[in-house]
Protein backbone atom coordinates (compact mmCIF):
# COMPACT_ATOMS: atom_id res chain seq x y z
CA UNK A 1 0.00 0.00 0.00
CA UNK A 2 1.54 3.77 -0.62
CA UNK A 3 2.91 5.66 1.74
CA UNK A 4 0.20 8.26 1.41
CA UNK A 5 -3.13 7.53 0.21
CA UNK A 6 -6.16 9.86 -0.28
CA UNK A 7 -9.61 8.56 -1.03
CA UNK A 8 -13.07 10.49 -2.51
CA UNK A 9 -12.46 13.43 -0.65
CA UNK A 10 -15.70 15.73 -0.57
CA UNK A 11 -15.65 19.09 0.71
CA UNK A 12 -18.77 21.89 0.71
CA UNK A 13 -18.87 24.93 2.00
CA UNK A 14 -21.92 27.22 2.73
CA UNK A 15 -21.46 30.65 1.72
CA UNK A 16 -22.92 34.11 3.32
CA UNK A 17 -25.97 33.71 0.52
CA UNK A 18 -26.66 30.46 2.04
CA UNK A 19 -25.75 29.13 -1.60
CA UNK A 20 -23.60 25.47 -1.13
CA UNK A 21 -20.22 25.23 -2.81
CA UNK A 22 -18.63 21.86 -3.70
CA UNK A 23 -15.04 22.36 -3.27
CA UNK A 24 -13.95 18.55 -3.34
CA UNK A 25 -15.97 16.26 -5.33
CA UNK A 26 -14.05 13.04 -5.29
CA UNK A 27 -10.83 13.71 -4.98
CA UNK A 28 -8.41 10.79 -5.00
CA UNK A 29 -4.11 10.42 -4.87
CA UNK A 30 -1.63 8.61 -3.79
CA UNK A 31 1.92 9.08 -3.60
CA UNK A 32 5.29 7.22 -2.78
CA UNK A 33 8.21 8.30 -0.26
CA UNK A 34 10.72 10.77 -2.01
CA UNK A 35 7.53 11.92 -4.54
CA UNK A 36 7.00 15.01 -5.27
CA UNK A 37 3.76 16.51 -5.79
CA UNK A 38 2.53 19.49 -7.64
CA UNK A 39 -1.13 20.53 -7.14
CA UNK A 40 -2.44 23.64 -9.45
CA UNK A 41 -5.25 25.18 -10.46
CA UNK A 42 -7.24 28.13 -10.46
CA UNK A 43 -7.24 30.59 -7.36
CA UNK A 44 -10.79 29.31 -5.05
CA UNK A 45 -10.78 25.70 -6.67
CA UNK A 46 -10.24 24.90 -3.22
CA UNK A 47 -6.25 24.12 -3.26
CA UNK A 48 -5.87 25.32 0.22
CA UNK A 49 -8.79 23.02 1.36
CA UNK A 50 -7.16 20.21 0.32
CA UNK A 51 -4.17 20.66 1.80
CA UNK A 52 -5.70 21.76 5.13
CA UNK A 53 -7.79 18.67 5.01
CA UNK A 54 -4.46 16.63 4.47
CA UNK A 55 -3.22 17.93 7.65
CA UNK A 56 -5.63 17.69 9.63
CA UNK A 57 -6.58 21.19 10.15
CA UNK A 58 -9.94 21.21 8.30
CA UNK A 59 -12.49 18.02 7.93
CA UNK A 60 -13.57 16.40 5.29
CA UNK A 61 -17.16 15.71 4.47
CA UNK A 62 -16.33 12.05 3.11
CA UNK A 63 -13.25 10.19 2.19
CA UNK A 64 -9.68 8.97 3.62
CA UNK A 65 -6.50 10.55 3.98
CA UNK A 66 -4.05 7.89 5.54
CA UNK A 67 -0.77 8.50 6.11
CA UNK A 68 1.91 5.98 7.18
CA UNK A 69 -1.81 3.86 8.05
CA UNK A 70 -2.71 6.53 10.01
CA UNK A 71 -6.35 7.71 9.13
CA UNK A 72 -5.97 11.23 9.25
CA UNK A 73 -9.98 11.84 8.51
CA UNK A 74 -10.78 9.83 11.53
CA UNK A 75 -8.85 10.33 14.16
CA UNK A 76 -9.21 11.77 17.62
CA UNK A 77 -8.16 15.89 18.28
CA UNK A 78 -5.66 14.38 20.51
CA UNK A 79 -4.22 11.47 18.81
CA UNK A 80 -4.33 14.10 15.30
CA UNK A 81 -2.24 16.64 17.39
CA UNK A 82 0.45 14.14 18.59
CA UNK A 83 0.40 12.92 14.56
CA UNK A 84 0.49 15.94 12.55
CA UNK A 85 3.05 17.29 14.68
CA UNK A 86 5.77 14.41 14.70
CA UNK A 87 4.86 13.20 10.75
CA UNK A 88 3.79 16.25 8.96
CA UNK A 89 5.72 19.57 7.77
CA UNK A 90 4.22 22.63 6.66
CA UNK A 91 5.22 25.67 4.63
CA UNK A 92 2.80 28.63 4.35
CA UNK A 93 2.99 31.33 2.05
CA UNK A 94 3.48 34.03 4.45
CA UNK A 95 6.09 31.65 6.26
CA UNK A 96 4.37 32.46 9.77
CA UNK A 97 7.72 32.42 11.64
CA UNK A 98 7.82 33.60 14.97
CA UNK A 99 8.83 37.43 15.29
CA UNK A 100 10.77 37.23 19.00
CA UNK A 101 12.52 34.04 18.07
CA UNK A 102 15.54 34.29 15.85
CA UNK A 103 16.40 31.91 12.69
CA UNK A 104 17.92 29.59 15.07
CA UNK A 105 15.08 29.13 17.41
CA UNK A 106 12.40 29.22 14.84
CA UNK A 107 13.72 26.10 13.53
CA UNK A 108 14.29 24.47 16.94
CA UNK A 109 10.61 24.57 17.75
CA UNK A 110 8.88 21.85 16.41
CA UNK A 111 11.73 19.81 18.31
CA UNK A 112 11.42 21.62 21.54
CA UNK A 113 7.35 21.47 21.53
CA UNK A 114 7.45 17.89 20.41
CA UNK A 115 9.96 17.76 23.94
CA UNK A 116 12.85 16.84 22.59
CA UNK A 117 15.98 17.69 24.44
CA UNK A 118 17.52 21.32 24.10
CA UNK A 119 20.68 19.79 23.09
CA UNK A 120 19.17 17.25 20.66
CA UNK A 121 16.99 20.56 18.95
CA UNK A 122 19.41 22.63 18.41
CA UNK A 123 21.88 20.44 16.79
CA UNK A 124 19.24 19.66 14.48
CA UNK A 125 18.68 22.87 13.78
CA UNK A 126 22.02 23.85 13.23
CA UNK A 127 22.25 21.07 10.65
CA UNK A 128 18.58 22.31 8.72
CA UNK A 129 20.71 25.86 9.07
CA UNK A 130 23.20 24.30 6.72
CA UNK A 131 21.06 22.31 4.16
CA UNK A 132 18.84 25.80 3.41
CA UNK A 133 22.58 27.87 3.45
CA UNK A 134 22.13 30.15 6.45
CA UNK A 135 24.42 29.00 9.16
CA UNK A 136 25.24 32.57 8.82
CA UNK A 137 22.41 34.26 9.87
CA UNK A 138 21.11 31.85 12.82
CA UNK A 139 21.40 34.89 15.31
CA UNK A 140 18.53 36.85 13.18
CA UNK A 141 15.28 37.96 13.52
CA UNK A 142 12.86 37.35 10.99
CA UNK A 143 12.67 40.65 10.50
CA UNK A 144 16.00 40.54 9.78
CA UNK A 145 15.75 38.10 6.96
CA UNK A 146 14.65 38.92 3.35
CA UNK A 147 11.89 37.38 2.30
CA UNK A 148 13.75 34.45 0.47
CA UNK A 149 15.88 33.54 3.52
CA UNK A 150 12.49 33.86 5.50
CA UNK A 151 11.60 31.17 3.32
CA UNK A 152 14.58 28.78 3.59
CA UNK A 153 14.04 29.15 7.24
CA UNK A 154 10.25 27.58 7.74
CA UNK A 155 11.81 25.29 4.90
CA UNK A 156 14.16 24.12 7.45
CA UNK A 157 11.41 24.10 10.30
CA UNK A 158 9.27 22.27 8.68
CA UNK A 159 11.65 19.04 8.02
CA UNK A 160 13.77 19.52 11.46
CA UNK A 161 11.33 16.85 12.68
CA UNK A 162 12.33 14.67 9.62
CA UNK A 163 8.28 14.22 8.67
CA UNK A 164 7.04 12.05 6.48
CA UNK A 165 4.67 14.68 4.56
CA UNK A 166 5.66 17.88 3.83
CA UNK A 167 2.36 20.25 2.92
CA UNK A 168 3.30 23.78 1.21
CA UNK A 169 0.55 25.76 0.70
CA UNK A 170 1.94 28.43 -2.29
CA UNK A 171 5.38 28.51 -0.55
CA UNK A 172 6.67 30.61 -2.92
CA UNK A 173 3.72 33.15 -3.37
CA UNK A 174 5.06 36.25 -1.95
CA UNK A 175 8.86 36.39 -3.34
CA UNK A 176 9.95 37.41 -6.22
CA UNK A 177 11.17 35.37 -9.35
CA UNK A 178 15.05 34.68 -7.68
CA UNK A 179 13.69 33.99 -4.35
CA UNK A 180 10.92 31.82 -5.33
CA UNK A 181 13.95 29.61 -6.99
CA UNK A 182 16.20 29.05 -4.52
CA UNK A 183 12.76 28.52 -2.14
CA UNK A 184 11.25 25.65 -4.74
CA UNK A 185 14.37 24.10 -5.22
CA UNK A 186 15.56 23.51 -1.37
CA UNK A 187 12.17 22.80 -0.71
CA UNK A 188 12.47 20.04 -3.42
CA UNK A 189 15.95 18.58 -2.34
CA UNK A 190 15.47 18.09 0.83
CA UNK A 191 12.29 16.45 0.91
CA UNK A 192 13.76 13.96 -1.69
CA UNK A 193 16.98 13.88 0.57
CA UNK A 194 15.04 12.97 3.28
CA UNK A 195 12.50 10.51 1.42
CA UNK A 196 9.52 12.00 2.95
CA UNK A 197 6.11 13.34 0.58
CA UNK A 198 5.49 17.00 -0.53
CA UNK A 199 1.99 17.96 -2.10
CA UNK A 200 2.62 21.53 -2.79
CA UNK A 201 0.11 24.01 -3.90
CA UNK A 202 1.65 26.38 -6.21
CA UNK A 203 1.19 29.00 -9.20
CA UNK A 204 4.87 28.71 -9.88
CA UNK A 205 4.95 26.99 -13.55
CA UNK A 206 9.06 26.37 -12.17
CA UNK A 207 8.26 24.97 -9.00
CA UNK A 208 5.47 22.88 -10.85
CA UNK A 209 7.29 21.58 -13.52
CA UNK A 210 10.31 20.76 -10.71
CA UNK A 211 7.80 18.55 -9.17
CA UNK A 212 7.87 14.68 -10.38
CA UNK A 213 4.30 15.42 -10.72
CA UNK A 214 1.89 17.79 -11.64
CA UNK A 215 -2.15 17.82 -11.08
CA UNK A 216 -4.43 20.68 -11.41
CA UNK A 217 -7.67 20.87 -9.42
CA UNK A 218 -10.43 21.82 -11.31
CA UNK A 219 -14.57 21.67 -10.72
CA UNK A 220 -13.80 19.51 -7.89
CA UNK A 221 -11.36 16.33 -9.01
CA UNK A 222 -7.94 16.29 -9.11
CA UNK A 223 -6.63 15.43 -12.52
N1 LIG B 1 -14.27 28.26 5.80
C1 LIG B 1 -14.87 28.52 4.63
N2 LIG B 1 -16.18 28.89 4.58
C2 LIG B 1 -16.80 29.13 3.41
N3 LIG B 1 -16.20 29.04 2.22
C3 LIG B 1 -14.90 28.68 2.19
C4 LIG B 1 -14.16 28.41 3.39
N4 LIG B 1 -12.88 28.07 3.05
C5 LIG B 1 -12.82 28.14 1.71
N5 LIG B 1 -14.03 28.49 1.18
C6 LIG B 1 -14.36 28.64 -0.25
O1 LIG B 1 -13.92 27.45 -0.89
C7 LIG B 1 -13.37 27.75 -2.18
C8 LIG B 1 -11.95 27.21 -2.26
O2 LIG B 1 -11.09 27.97 -1.43
P1 LIG B 1 -9.55 27.64 -1.25
O3 LIG B 1 -9.40 26.23 -0.83
O4 LIG B 1 -8.96 28.67 -0.37
O5 LIG B 1 -9.02 27.78 -2.76
P2 LIG B 1 -7.53 28.02 -3.33
O6 LIG B 1 -6.56 27.70 -2.24
O7 LIG B 1 -7.43 27.10 -4.51
O8 LIG B 1 -7.47 29.44 -3.76
C9 LIG B 1 -13.49 29.25 -2.35
O9 LIG B 1 -14.66 29.52 -3.07
C10 LIG B 1 -13.57 29.75 -0.92
O10 LIG B 1 -14.27 30.96 -0.87
MG1 LIG C 1 -5.07 28.83 -1.34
Amino acid sequence: MSLFVIDNLHKAFTDAAHTRIEVLRGVSLCAEAGETVAVTGASGTGKSTLLNIIGGMETADEGKVIIDDFDVTNATAAHLAAFTRTHIGFVFQFHHLLPDLTAHENVALPCLINRITRREAFKRADEMLESVNLTTHACHLPSELSGGERGRIAVARALVMRPRLIIADEPTGNLDEHHAAGVAALLLELTRAHNAIAVIATHNPILARACDRTLRLQDGRLG
